[in-house]
């Protein structure tokens, strides 16, 4: 763990950083594409050319969760407000580019301090410095860290109480087991009493969510595909992108979108150095997207050790803002 030095801090109030934000791209990759099954962690979709691909997702028609959980965070977040209380500490786990944030910091009365967690550095500090920048009141601490592992969340002086914030139903990109330990682990971070307000993406009709994850225009398909690029660009690879199909399919138990990259035909790929094998047909799974129902979500969430103080839904409830709180 280190902080920044005072020049690169800007209009920050301080920053941490853990070691374990460094990730081990090519370790990763090559024990997923060793695997019986081949897989790749969804985590590496993020990279600059990714990050922008997922904003363009999010403008697609098709990709109903963006939009509807933003319309719902607005007409409800003077509920949230209510029951969050007054000057909360917000730690936001993956805060990306702190766009929904601002929806609940216009609504939340005096907040003291907006504390962004994620693991992209530069990412991280821009958006935090833009927000610290629109909320001159607020202390922002950026912390680079990979949420999904242990972190301290900061003292801030004259805190009052915590309120974590996981949009995006980013939760859906764990199995049900990883996202009762990323639950449990939030508790401890947060602390008792302290409050989450996460996003959930409900069950509905397999039209709709085949159709998100199969838009017209390609762009998730891109999306995928990028991860073969990036190892192309990062890790010396020669993946043959269009000799791979992007695949993805609803796999009703336990209730999940899996995106794949399918091989068109049997084909030798060389990252780092070992050569990788692919039948024709083969598959690298490279995302999960569980899609939960609200009694489905609140068992869940009461096994991690939370209590459900509310659920919010969109009018066709298609999305779902649950506010839990520490038992
Ligand atoms: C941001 C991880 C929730 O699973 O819907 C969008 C990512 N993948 N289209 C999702 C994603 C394909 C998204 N999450």
């Amino acid at each position: 763990m280190s902080s920044a030095t005072a020049e690169t801090l800007g209009s920050l109030h301080d920053y941490v950083e853990y070691d374990h934000a460094t990730n081990n791209f090519l370790e990763d990759v090559l024990a997923g594409l060793r695997l019986p099954s081949k897989r790749l962690p969804s985590k590496y979709f993020y990279d600059e050319r990714g990050s922008q691909l997922f904003d363009d997702i999010c403008e697609l028609p098709e990709y109903y969760p963006t939009r509807t959980e933003m319309a719902l965070l607005r007409t409800i977040s003077d509920d949230v407000a209510e029951l969050v209380g007054d000057g909360a500490t917000v730690i936001e786990f993956g805060s990306g580019s702190s766009t929904k944030i601002r929806i609940l910091l216009d609504a939340l009365n005096e907040p003291l301090a907006y504390v962004p967690v994620d693991i992209s550095r530069e990412h991280l500090l821009m958006s935090a410095k833009d927000l610290a920048d629109s909320y001159p009141d607020l202390r922002v601490v950026p912390v680079c860290a990979d949420y999904t592992k242990p972190f301290d969340v900061p003292e801030i002086a004259g805190e009052k109480v915590r309120a974590g914030f996981f949009p995006g139903s980013t939760i859906g990109n764990f199995t049900r087991s990883e996202a009762v330990s990323f639950l449990r682990a939030a508790a401890i971070d947060l602390g008792h009493n302290n409050g989450l307000l996460i996003g959930v993406d409900l069950r509905k009709d397999i039209g709709i969510l085949r159709a998100a994850y199969n838009d017209a225009a390609g762009v998730t398909a891109a999306f995928n595909l990028n991860l073969l690029e990036r190892i192309n660009r990062e890790l010396d690879g020669n993946f043959d992108v269009a000799a791979f199909e992007h695949d993805a399919r609803w796999v009703p138990d336990p209730g999940r979108i899996e995106m794949h990259l399918v091989s068109r035909h049997a084909q030798d790929v060389t990252v780092g150095g070992e050569v990788l094998h692919f039948e024709a047909g083969e598959s690298i799974h490279t995302e999960d997207s569980h899609k939960y129902d609200i009694a489905g979500f609140k068992a869940l969430a009461a096994e991690a050790g939370w209590n459900s103080i509310e659920c919010w839904t969109d009018p066709d409830e298609l999305f779902s803002i649950h506010l839990l709180r520490v038992a």
